[in-house]
């Protein structure tokens, strides 16, 4: 069986005002009545196929997660928990430590992002299937979602050769490509936008970390060996994790080994990591408008408009984002979602 491994301590600043540092967007509802790292969980829940997941997080979202899982009745093999951030490639070499010392090196680990709306049919488990397959043979393995349009939020994947499990190898990989870049490879084709989830064999990982991320794999490690565990809690040791450089595991890993296969993946897939793919997820009215309840909307096109505090109006505006949390308010063009970060950092710089 394999061990499923949720992400879930992103900070999401992309979505602000709604996502916010106590309660990031993995936790909220956007569409439908789970939350997105509900969702995940319920895309492991398949114990035909699936051992009891393992949850990795930051130490603050601890009861989060403990309560979102628990309304679904859904068992955690364990909840890892990170006293400081380090980026994806920290959490998955603390997840692959524990799932070694737990199963065995041969274990095969199924890694999912919880910021994903994903339709989990018959198409989607025979590409977990496949990846599964692709995996045992020792294979870093990534999903490839058929490219949309020049997006310069997500990883690039070129397919190569076909492998017998009904994978490729991949030719190469490049995370966040700058948008003349994303445009060309586009042009070009042959390439799939990495969905964020990942199947690899604990040895399989373990090894790559030694080679390309040595510093990122001696620090998990030992917050592994010296972490506490209280009920369904592992804390990492603060000291040992602190060390582990602060990079994803796209940059440090999947962009250095030639060791990676993609599963081309023709399931519907979308990454909710900014306004503009809310927009594009969600229903639209008539005028291409998604408007949430409590807003009047007049004259406008082609915009989100969300409001989880006051009323909100709008008139005569095209293309723009309108969110309001109960404290805050964001209005900005979609086309500059991928820029909310920014404002975030502009306001922890000021606080
Ligand atoms: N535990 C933990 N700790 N989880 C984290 C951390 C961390 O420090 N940082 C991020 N995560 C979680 C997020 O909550 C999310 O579920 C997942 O890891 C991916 O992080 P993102 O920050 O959302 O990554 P991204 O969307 O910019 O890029 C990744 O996903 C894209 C597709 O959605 C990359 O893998 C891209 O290549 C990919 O295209
Ligand atoms: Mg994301």
């Amino acid at each position: 069986k394999i061990v499923p491994v949720i992400l879930a301590g992103g900070k999401g600043t992309r979505l602000w005002p709604l996502s916010r540092a106590a309660a990031p967007k993995q936790f909220l509802q956007f569409i439908g009545d789970k939350t997105l790292f509900q969702k995940a969980l319920s895309r492991v829940s398949d114990c035909t196929l699936y051992e009891a997941p393992v949850v990795v997080t930051n130490e603050e979202f601890r009861f989060l997660v403990a309560e979102q899982a628990r309304q679904l009745d859904i068992g955690l093999a364990a909840i890892l928990l990170e006293p400081v951030s380090r980026n994806t490639a920290a959490a998955v070499a603390a997840a692959a430590t524990l799932v070694r010392d737990r199963f065995d090196e041969n274990t095969i680990m199924h890694v999912l992002g919880s910021d994903h709306e994903i339709a989990a049919d018959d198409t989607y488990f025979d590409c977990v299937r496949i990846a599964a397959a692709t995996a045992s043979v020792g294979k870093l393995v990534t999903f490839g979602i058929q490219p949309a349009e020049p997006a310069t939020g997500y990883g690039y994947i070129e397919g190569g050769q076909p492998l017998a499990t009904g994978a490729c190898v991949v030719a190469r990989f490049i995370e966040k490509p700058l948008l003349a870049n994303a445009e060309e490879m586009l042009a070009a084709g042959g390439f799939y936008w990495n969905s964020g989830m990942f199947m690899f064999s604990v040895s399989c990982l373990l090894d790559e970390l030694r080679t390309y991320a040595p510093e990122t794999i001696r620090a998990a490690g030992e917050a592994v060996a010296n972490a506490t565990t209280d009920l369904d809690f592992t804390r990492l040791d603060k000291a040992a994790f602190a060390a582990a450089p602060n990079i994803s595991i796209d940059y440090a890993i999947m962009e250095k080994t030639s060791n990676v296969a993609v599963v081309p993946s023709p399931f519907q897939w979308s990454d909710l990591g900014s306004w503009d793919s809310v927009w594009k997820s969600s229903n639209r009215d008539e005028h291409g408008n998604v408007a949430a309840a409590n807003t009047t909307v007049v004259n406008t096109k082609n915009s989100l408009i969300i409001t989880h505090g006051v009323h909100l109006a709008v008139q005569g505006m095209d293309d723009i984002a309108v969110i309001a949390s109960e404290d805050a308010v964001y209005v900005g063009r979609l086309e500059d979602s991928q820029n909310v970060g920014n404002i975030v950092k502009m306001l922890a710089a000021a606080a």
